[in-house]
């Protein structure tokens, strides 16, 4: 069984994921509005995956045989700016959700849920590319002129998953 601590802030991670989800969702359709159909294809990839997140935190609570709880998803920000101040904004979030795995994993550690924390490394690692993926795209962005900048929508747009 998981402690009802750790089972609380598992659930609270789905809500997290999916909150992500749609912070990425409504960044892809803000990219597209503004003509960057390769940002908001990313975009829309990255939400994907965030939901995905959510569903394998679920499917891991099930599977130790408790309860799922889907909690309110808040409403997400509006309005980014250019690519570069939206992609900063990425960045920052998945610094955040980076924060969020660590404590989960100091939990699992102190309650000696060693299933908890074996599931959880995924996710550090995870979480590890995400901020490199990412702040990647941010460095790139500050370089680029016009020409450079449509030059990374079109190579950020044929991502598939
Ligand atoms: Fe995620
Ligand atoms: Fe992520």
């Amino acid at each position: 069984m998981i402690s009802e601590k750790l089972l609380k802030e598992l659930n609270g991670q789905i809500t997290a994921e999916l909150w992500a989800s749609n912070l990425y969702l409504s960044m892809s359709y803000y990219m597209e509005h503004q003509g960057y159909s390769g940002f908001a294809q990313w975009l829309k990839v990255q939400s994907e995956e965030e939901r995905e997140h959510a569903y394998d935190f679920a499917n891991y609570i099930l599977s130790r045989g408790c309860e799922v709880k889907i909690d309110k998803i808040d409403v997400v920000p509006q309005g980014w700016g250019t690519p570069l101040e939206l992609f900063e904004h990425v960045y920052q979030h998945e610094c955040h959700i980076s924060k969020l795995i660590n404590k989960l994993m100091t939990s699992a550690k102190e309650e000696k849920d060693y299933a908890t924390e074996s599931f959880l490394w995924k996710y550090v690692i995870e979480q590890r590319e995400e901020e490199e993926n990412t702040s990647g795209v941010v460095d790139k962005l500050k370089k680029a002129d016009k020409g450079g900048l449509l030059f990374i929508d079109a190579q950020l747009g044929r991502r598939e998953d």
